[in-house]
């Protein structure tokens, strides 16, 4: 052998042995690379997102013929939201049979092409589990209520009659808000936090436990690459039932999440389903306090990789919000995070109404500005971008006036429990209108045709009339659209690993309508510039960007810079490389 082959197998053994098991190159020693941390999700709502067989409701086969716009997109990874039978008292968050898909939905070879079609395009699956609570037409659920003997009785929370009321549990979703229900089958209550169609499972029964794990290895067997747990905070209950105070459902998180043996119950997972397989782990919540989310996602916890924090997208309000308030919630969580645990980024879900519409400007001139200002927040920060379907068109709320087009079961409720008491319906409409989750929900607005391409059927929920206006064909065919800014906002995330793991570092912290930040790598640092507002607006750290160069703008100019400031137009976004 000589001299240069000896050298050749060197640099090849080098090469090999500084991949990590992903096959990424290590950037840095300092960093803990995970494809799940530099993974971007794209949430698909699949009863909304596309119909093949014209029942008006959206399917498997629909996001299958979809697929190729999904790998256009760039992201890596899709949340699919529950897609297991169910009678679909809250869209499948309600689950009838875990091993099965909802008829509505199609079938299990519709699920196997649909992962193999992803991961053929190298984009992973990330599946909800809704394990808090089962449909009340699970089996477990009719053999549990069938008898206080019954094998299923200890499957969920029940409080004989002649024990008096129980102690009041408020419920979300109950027209009265009452989470007891009362079954004259056994004379007993049973415990329901959600809909009265959502029974609470127990999970102090080691049964459930062993039950949901075989579950989650059934779908991990199938070669899924992750779970998303589902209000799984509020899984763990105190069985004593101590009275709680008068008043406590305003806060009730303090009450319900991270009770009893949760993290127990959690590591027993970890230990039986989730480090025996690549996937990744979500928790949706992240407790009362950073240590709370600390607690389910450090590293040498051994339960969940990431937390999915409600305080950023809880600012929003019908009366508009505070940026301040927005960087000053960000920022403080992202320094809670700074050296342990990993978080998610998200402005908007389907629980969450659209991001223009809570965060950005919907009006007609400003919502392509604001929705691509947002996209640039997403995709700039540290934690993993969750980005919901139809927010990269930049959809707005549909803003229903009649209660009859709305079909989510909380705002339904909602609106049958203010007029039980006698409330005011117009404010209810009013604030439904900004924030119920079915502004969400509407179909996706493919193109032009009827129905915006949704279905050739009747909708299961009506489409957003500006459909005309803001639709895939239209944009795809536009490089100045919103989607194609998005698209070229997720392609600049993956080339710059530093927006994935680099240190992150609020500027000009008290400037009203810009927020500014950096984020620094070994060997990059990028500067985000972005405007909140709908007026020009000045940010006076102009100075060292003489140098710099443009990544990415949402204006067809470059910005206005002096010596010492630039001034943004209204919603302007702009990232800069500085130089390092
Ligand atoms: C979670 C889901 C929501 C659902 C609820 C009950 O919050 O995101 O859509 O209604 O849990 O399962």
């Amino acid at each position: 052998m000589n001299f240069s082959s000896v050298f050749a197998i060197l640099i090849c053994y080098f090469l090999i042995f500084n991949n990590n098991i992903f096959g990424q190159v290590i950037i840095s020693n300092k960093e803990d690379r995970k494809w799940w941390k530099e993974a971007i999700v794209y949430q698909i709502y699949p009863r909304s997102f596309k119909d093949s067989d014209g029942d008006g409701i959206g399917d498997l086969k629909g996001i299958i013929s979809k697929l190729d716009y999904i790998k256009s997109l760039g992201v890596t990874a899709v949340w699919l939201n529950p897609i297991y039978s169910s009678p679909n008292d809250d869209n499948g968050y309600d689950v009838s049979d875990y091993r099965n898909i909802m008829k509505d939905f199609g079938t299990m070879a519709d699920f196997d092409s649909l992962l193999k079609g992803l991961h053929e395009r190298g984009i992973k699956l990330i599946m909800d589990l809704v394990v808090n609570h089962s449909s009340d037409e699970h089996e477990w659920f009719k053999q549990s209520r069938r008898s206080r003997t019954n094998p299923y009785r200890e499957y969920y929370h029940w409080w004989n009659a002649e024990n008096g009321k129980p102690p009041y549990r408020y419920s979300l979703f109950d027209v009265n808000g009452n989470a007891w229900q009362y079954d004259s089958l056994t004379d007993a209550y049973y415990l329901h936090y959600f809909s009265r169609k959502q029974p609470d499972l127990n999970w102090e029964n080691p049964k459930v436990r062993q039950e949901v794990f075989d579950i989650m290895k059934f779908w991990a067997d199938k070669g899924i690459d992750g779970f998303r747990l589902d209000a799984f905070q509020f899984a763990a209950k105190d069985t004593t039932w101590p009275v709680f105070p008068k008043g406590f459902e305003k806060k009730f998180t303090l009450y319900y999440a991270m009770q009893g043996n949760l993290h127990g119950y959690l590591q027993q997972m970890y230990n039986d389903v989730l480090s025996k397989y690549n996937v990744m782990s979500v928790a949706e919540g992240a407790g009362n306090s950073f240590a709370d989310a600390h607690n389910l996602v450090d590293n040498d916890r051994h339960e969940l990789n990431m937390a999915y924090p409600f305080e950023g997208v809880d600012i929003a309000s019908p009366g508009g919000y505070s940026l301040l308030h927005f960087k000053e919630v960000f920022s403080r969580w992202d320094s809670a995070f700074q050296d342990n645990g990993w978080l998610s980024i998200f402005l908007s879900n389907h629980d969450q109404a659209r991001m223009v519409s809570r965060f950005g400007n919907d009006s007609p001139s400003y919502r392509a500005l604001s929705s691509e200002m947002l996209t640039t927040f997403i995709m700039t920060m540290r934690g993993t971008p969750y980005y919901y379907n139809g927010d990269e068109l930049g959809m707005t709320n549909i803003r229903f006036t009649h209660i009859e087009d709305y079909k989510d079961v909380q705002t339904l409720n909602g609106y049958q429990h203010e007029k039980n008491i006698g409330g005011d319906l117009d404010k209810f409409m009013k604030l439904k209108a900004f924030e119920s989750r079915d502004n969400g929900r509407t179909p996706f607005q493919w193109n032009y045709s009827r129905n915006a391409g949704f279905t050739s059927g009747t909708p299961w929920i009506k489409v957003n009339s500006n459909y005309k206006t803001i639709n895939e064909e239209q944009e795809d065919k536009d490089s100045n659209s919103v989607l194609n800014y998005f698209r070229r906002a997720v392609k600049l995330r993956k080339e710059h690993l530093v927006l994935v793991y680099g240190k992150y570092e609020l500027l000009e912290k008290n400037n009203p309508d810009v927020y500014a930040y950096t984020r620094t790598g070994d060997q990059e640092k990028i500067l985000v510039l972005l405007n909140f507002t709908a007026h020009d607006a000045i940010v006076g750290i102009a100075a060292d960007i003489t140098d710099a160069k443009l990544l990415l703008t949402n204006y067809q100019y470059l910005p206005k810079t002096s010596k010492k400031s630039i001034t943004l137009g209204p919603y302007e976004s702009v990232i800069y490389q500085l130089k390092n």
